[in-house]
């Protein structure tokens, strides 16, 4: 099997997994299946008001790139806008609970084939 025809099979894989099982996720999920730390049930209840928790602890990214992902949120999609003390919590969590995956000891998912 080529590299191409693989990837496109894990593709269609995650995929098929990922899409149906969003929404019951999102009822089911509770701010305790994810990594303990201040600023956790803020950011968890303001992050699952509109969508699955899963989605953002799917993301790991930079302090910088999620506060452009929190602009993005309120420019985009109608977040209210999160400033001061109350944007530094959630900042401060979801840099320290989901940085960016290659960071050591993050685990979770990896696309095999993405440029290194
Ligand atoms: C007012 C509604 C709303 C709120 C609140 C909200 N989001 Fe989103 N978010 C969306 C929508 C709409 C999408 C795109 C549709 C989808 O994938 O469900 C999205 C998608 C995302 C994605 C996936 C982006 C991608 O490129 O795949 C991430 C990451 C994300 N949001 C992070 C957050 C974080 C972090 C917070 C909390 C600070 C948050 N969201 C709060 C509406 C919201």
């Amino acid at each position: 099997m080529s590299i191409r025809t693989l990837l496109a099979a894990t593709m269609l894989l995650l995929g098929a997994a990922a899409i149906p099982t969003q929404h019951a996720a999102a009822r089911e999920e509770s701010a305790e299946a994810f990594p303990a730390g201040p600023g956790r049930d803020e950011t968890f209840g303001t992050c699952s008001a509109c969508h699955a928790y899963r989605l953002v602890a799917a993301q790991g990214l930079s302090r910088d790139r999620w506060d452009e992902t929190m602009t993005l949120m309120t420019e985009k999609h109608g977040m209210p806008k999160l400033e001061g003390d109350e944007r530094r919590v959630i900042l401060d969590y979801l840099a320290t609970a989901h940085p960016p995956k290659r960071a050591v000891g993050t685990g979770g998912f990896q696309v095999p084939f993405a440029p290194q």
